[in-house]
Order: C-alpha cells, then structure tokens, then sequence
C-alpha cells in the first residue's frame, strides 16, 4: 500500500515516513505549501486546508495540522501555533511561562481525501514545557516540550523515540487502522 502525503515540512515527512515503514505502508511526499485558513481549532484548519486541496489534487491523500495547547494559556497558542512560533518562537513562550504551571498537549489532527470522502484522525501527547530550551533534533516546539513520563525534551530524541509517544503518530496509528478495516 502506498499514501500520499501532502507537507511542505521535511520533519513530518520523515517522521510518517518512520512509523509507515514499520507497517509495511510506503509513504510518497508531494512536498508543498499550501494556503492554512485561520481557524479557531486545528480539527478546522486541517479539513479546510484538506477540502481546498481537492480542487488540485485528484487522487486520495492525506495532510496534517498540529497545535500546542499550554494549560496555564487556556490552550494558547493552539491554532494560532505557526504564528507564534514565528514571531515570538520558544524564548517567547518560555517567557510567558515563567512562574506558571507548565503541562501542555500537542494535538495534530490528520486529515484523508480517499477521492470521494473525508475522514480526520486526531492524537494528543500530553506533557510539559522545559524550563529551558534543549536538544537539536527535531523541529518547531520539539526543544521545549517533555512529553509525560519522560525527562528529555523531544529534541532530545531520535526520531523512533518522538515517535513512541508523538501526538503526530497517535493520530497516524487510528487512520491506518482505518485503512486496515476499510
Ligand atoms: P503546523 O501543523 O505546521 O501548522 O504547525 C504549527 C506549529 O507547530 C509550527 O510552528 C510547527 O513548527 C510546530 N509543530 C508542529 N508539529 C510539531 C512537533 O511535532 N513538534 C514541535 N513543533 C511542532
């Protein structure tokens, strides 16, 4: 079996790529950017990014969104995650945490076009936000998240241990179960 995934971001390419392999499902990038409505949650972003696609690409495909939501911010920065991270970026967060309680989730939400339906798959990691910015693998929030159970931030990790307990593959491993039942 073969998916195609619709990223323009090399790190999640990889690390779907990572977790298909182990299932014996090979993974195709279309390696794009494409327009993101602002939304008031990812499950939103994620299918509206997905339905807009449809218009271009014709055969089935899937596409992820993924947010950081901080408990002591009501859930900020949440689908406004992209924006933050490039204006203010880890220091910015770290800065606004300071002296407040630090659990937080990651929520990616897959979207899938099977050429005539669409069907979203949802992950959450819980975990915390490091006192410090740590580690040089990975990506995005990765060296400022500690997922629960752990001591290392996720840019501590090889790629398989993100994996072990990312939010991106919770939400991989219910759509391929999907797959398998379809
Ligand atoms: P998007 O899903 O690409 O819109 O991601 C929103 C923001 O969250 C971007 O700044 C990404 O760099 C960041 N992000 C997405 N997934 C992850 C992850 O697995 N680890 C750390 N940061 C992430």
């Amino acid at each position: 079996m073969k998916l195609l995934f619709v990223t323009s971001n090399s790190h999640k390419y990889e690390e779907i790529r990572h977790y298909l392999a182990g299932e014996k499902i090979e993974c195709k990038w279309k390696k794009m950017k494409y327009e993101e409505i602002q939304a008031e949650t990812t499950d939103e972003v994620s299918l509206e990014s997905l339905k807009i696609l449809t218009n271009e690409i014709r055969e089935p495909f899937f596409l992820e969104d993924t947010g950081l939501y901080i408990d002591a911010l009501n859930g900020f920065p949440g689908p406004y995650s992209s924006y933050v991270f490039k204006t203010v970026g880890n220091e910015g967060i770290l800065h606004l945490l300071h002296g407040k309680e630090r659990e937080a989730s990651f929520i990616t939400v897959v979207s899938y076009y099977d050429g005539k339906e669409y069907f979203q798959f949802r992950g959450e990691c819980k975990g915390a936000i490091s006192k410090n910015i740590r580690g040089n693998t990975g990506f995005g929030y990765d060296p400022i998240f500690i997922p629960e159970g752990y001591d290392s931030t996720y840019a501590e990790m090889t790629i398989g241990e993100k994996n072990r307990t990312s939010h991106r593959i919770r939400a991989m491993e219910k759509f391929v179960a999907h797959l398998k039942i379809e």
